[in-house]
């Protein structure tokens, strides 16, 4: 079985996204910066596939020492994951992203931030259990 894995944070209900960027981004408490932390070293080494806007959210640092690549809709999910074999694949988002891939995914990732704000792009915990497309 490919090692196909998410690592995502989300906000009390589930906030995922605002504008493009994580709704609680310029949060300097120490719960926010150790969750970004964590995501760049539990990434570092391994391949990151991401929507268009998630990739152009990750700072120039993160593309050394990872395999990050933007995929896009028309692009095969089994062809996407395929490029990879042998490697730790994180699918990084965004929404309609998981919704195709989560069928794929064996480990979730999430952790749940004290932030309790606005937000556009909203955690589906349907993909848990590979939905909300499944086959
Ligand atoms: N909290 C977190 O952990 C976290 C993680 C990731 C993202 N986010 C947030 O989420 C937001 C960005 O997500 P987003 O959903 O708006 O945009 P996105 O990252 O660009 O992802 C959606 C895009 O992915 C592309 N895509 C690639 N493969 C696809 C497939 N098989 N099926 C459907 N679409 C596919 C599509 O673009 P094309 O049709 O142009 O190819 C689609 O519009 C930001 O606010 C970001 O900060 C938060």
């Amino acid at each position: 079985m490919i090692d196909v894995r998410c690592i995502c944070a989300i906000g009390q209900r589930g906030q995922l996204g605002l504008n493009g960027r994580l709704p609680w981004e310029g949060n300097s408490d120490a719960l926010f910066v150790e969750d970004v932390t964590r995501f760049f070293a539990i990434t570092m080494g391994h391949v990151l596939i991401a929507g268009p806007k998630t990739i152009a959210s990750v700072p120039d640092f993160a593309f050394r020492d990872r395999t990050i690549d933007v995929i896009r809709s028309h692009e095969a999910p089994e062809a996407v994951l395929a490029r990879y074999p042998g490697r730790r694949i994180f699918v990084g988002g965004g929404i309609s992203v998981w919704n195709v891939y989560a069928k794929y995914i064996q480990h979730w990732d999430v952790t749940r931030l004290p932030y309790d704000g606005e937000a556009d792009r909203w955690f589906d915990p349907a993909w848990l259990v590979g939905g909300p497309l499944r086959t």
